[in-house]
């Protein structure tokens, strides 16, 4: 399968470099066998996870505005983790787990079958060149995997600033029987509980238009 990202190192500082040693042991998530949700938090709450956390600003400010749910965030940019592990340390949050790995591998292997309550999928690379489309992570069959590792309606909640993207989302989404469209077809407005990303505010200054999606998965199934 082709990936959907390029391992970037980035521009790492020095602090995010040692959150990577220091903090990770605290809130890393070890990929040596599947993942028991529950035990990994201690306790039963709600599920959520963000794929493709970035600099993890916005799992950060829903784990704040929620600390009744627990967030999992998956990310392959070290500079992104690091700054991701800061923060949960300076708020003390105690709801958040970080991954480091591809999310098709996770989904794949390690995350149990219905176990979450919510994914959020926000900006993911919209790999705009022709040739690399296939490259970009919403597809059918990921779409039916990531349906896999729901809960019969838990919440699916897509951005992108790419139109042609946005539209390709639509098309896959509408197109997969285990989702319903929560906002009865077509796009979704933006919701107020979406918090402003890092990615999102470089778009509006480029004068990007945005596209959300929400979804839920079909209760048939
Ligand atoms: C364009 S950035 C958006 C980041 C953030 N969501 C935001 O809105 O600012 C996409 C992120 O997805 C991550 N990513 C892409 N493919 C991934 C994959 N297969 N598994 C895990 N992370 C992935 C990239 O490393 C990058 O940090």
């Amino acid at each position: 399968m082709n990936r959907s990202f390029a391992r970037r190192g980035g521009r790492i500082t020095s602090s995010q470099k040692r959150a990577l040693f220091t903090l990770w042991p605290r809130y890393g998530v070890e990929l040596d066998k599947p993942l028991n949700l529950e035990e990994l938090f201690a306790r039963p709450a709600e599920k959520h996870l963000e794929i493709g956390f970035g600099m993890g600003d916005a799992l950060v400010t829903m784990a704040k505005t929620h600390p009744e749910h627990d967030y999992l965030g998956i990310d392959v940019y070290n500079p992104g983790i690091g700054h991701l592990l800061l923060q949960i340390e300076a708020a003390q949050l105690t709801n958040v787990r970080v991954i480091d790995a591809d999310v098709v591998e996770v989904l794949q292997d390690y995350l149990p079958s219905h176990s979450l309550d919510a994914v959020y999928l926000f900006f993911p690379d919209p790999w705009s060149k022709k040739r690399h489309h296939k490259r970009r992570l919403v597809q059918p069959d990921f779409v039916t995997l990531l349906a896999k590792r729901m809960k019969s309606g838990a919440y699916l909640h897509l951005a992108t600033d790419w139109e042609d993207y946005a539209q390709q989302m639509l098309q896959v989404l509408e197109a997969a029987p285990e989702f319903v469209n929560r906002a009865g077809g077509g796009f979704a407005p933006r919701s107020p509980e979406r918090p402003l990303t890092k990615f999102e505010q470089r778009g509006l200054r480029l004068g990007h238009g945005v596209w959300d999606l929400l979804y839920s998965v079909n209760s048939d199934q």
